[in-house]
């Protein structure tokens, strides 16, 4: 059992949010969880107030990128409980994106049990309503004063938590991006790293001047296959057969993604990974035989895409066709508030577990 400190506030701001108008990333729940590591181990678990912190100017995450992070959700069953969707998976994919930063590995254990603690504390900040949930930030960055480019010795890793309602609140349009490029195989582009989504802005903003949502991001070698959007991985779902490009090291392994494949096949349905060209997908659409396509992510849950648009063809899916994608996202739904059977072995119900101090 490992102990964590907490310092619970004495005046929560829960009373001031609007559950039934939440902006997404906005509004923090009442506690964070702070970490530290020195001296090569990790120390002082603690659960306090959420408050500002003190860094100094030359903290080596502000110069050299060194900064990692995860998105999880915790939602409320029926009864009240909070409930959790795949920690595991989680804290697995934290220290993946970790080692490919050359930076340590936080303990799955004081993982876990931070996460249940501190959705425990905040459990009145979970939004009950469905589709909405306490989005759970994990994230770690280097905090050595150090000018000079070489690993950090220190780090702080901590947990915020925040109630949210659907990161998009419309369909998205999608511009085909031809002249940037998001990650390339070897690079860091399969790592949750801060960089990735500072890359991706200047061109997200020119899509949207140009009156797109986001781009879809290309191969970095040919423009040739489909990677992701930056902030979802992608489904695109063809008259007999459902295709998501293949992770290869420059796509985010998503957890959504991941848990859309098994219910899928659960389904009996004829789910492929591989590396998907944009020119299948264009001609698929031409013969009317690719029905619709959508986005995947924590923060996304799934996002339906209502165009996406190629320097030769504009290709608009239609609300009617919309009909798997509603299904996925129906059982998604159900099952992180216990309305339908967890019948992947997803959720895992939030019990307090650690020794309280
Ligand atoms: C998530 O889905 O959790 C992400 O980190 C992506 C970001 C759009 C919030």
């Amino acid at each position: 059992m490992n102990m964590i400190k907490i310092n619970p506030t004495n005046a929560s701001r829960l009373s001031e949010v609007d559950f039934d108008n939440i902006p997404f990333g906005k509004v923090f729940s009442d506690h964070m969880f702070t970490a530290t590591y020195e001296g090569g181990q990790w120390k002082d678990f603690t659960i306090e107030p959420t408050r500002n912190i003190n860094v100094h100017p030359a903290m080596m995450a502000l110069h050299y990128g060194q900064s990692i992070f995860e998105g999880m959700k915790a939602t409320v069953d029926q009864d009240g409980t909070p409930l959790l969707f795949r920690p595991e998976k989680h804290i697995e994919r934290l220290n993946a994106s970790a080692r490919r930063m050359c930076m340590p590995d936080f303990p799955r254990d004081v993982f876990l049990d931070a996460i249940h603690t501190l959705v425990d504390t905040d459990r009145d900040w979970i939004p009950p309503q469905e589709g909405s949930a306490m989005y759970i930030r994990p994230f770690m960055f280097a905090t050595d004063e150090y000018i000079g480019v070489t690993a950090s010795k220190n780090y702080k890793f901590m947990i915020l938590t925040l109630p949210v309602g659907p990161y998009y609140s419309k369909p998205v349009s999608l511009k085909v991006e031809r002249k940037y490029v998001r990650a390339v195989r070897g690079g860091v582009g399969e790592a949750k790293t801060c960089g990735n989504y500072a890359a991706s802005l200047l061109p997200a903003k020119l899509a949207v001047e140009e009156g797109f949502d986001q781009v879809m991001w290309m191969d970095a070698h040919e423009f040739k296959y489909i990677q992701e959007v930056g902030t979802m991985n992608l489904f695109f779902v063809f008259k007999d057969r459902i295709v998501t490009p293949a992770t290869d090291g420059a796509i985010l392994k998503g957890i959504t993604r991941m848990s859309i494949i098994d219910y899928l096949k659960g389904e009996g349905h004829d789910v492929q990974e591989y590396p998907l060209t944009i020119d299948e997908v264009k001609e698929a659409y031409k013969k009317g035989e690719l029905v619709e396509a959508f986005g995947s992510g924590t923060a996304a849950v799934i996002a339906n895409i209502s165009r996406i648009k190629d320097t030769d063809i504009d290709m608009k899916f239609d609300e009617s066709h919309w009909e798997l994608s509603k299904s996925v996202k129906a059982f998604i739904n159900g099952v992180r508030i216990g309305k339908k059977a967890d019948k992947y072995g997803w959720i895992v119900p939030v019990k307090e577990q650690v020794e309280k101090s």
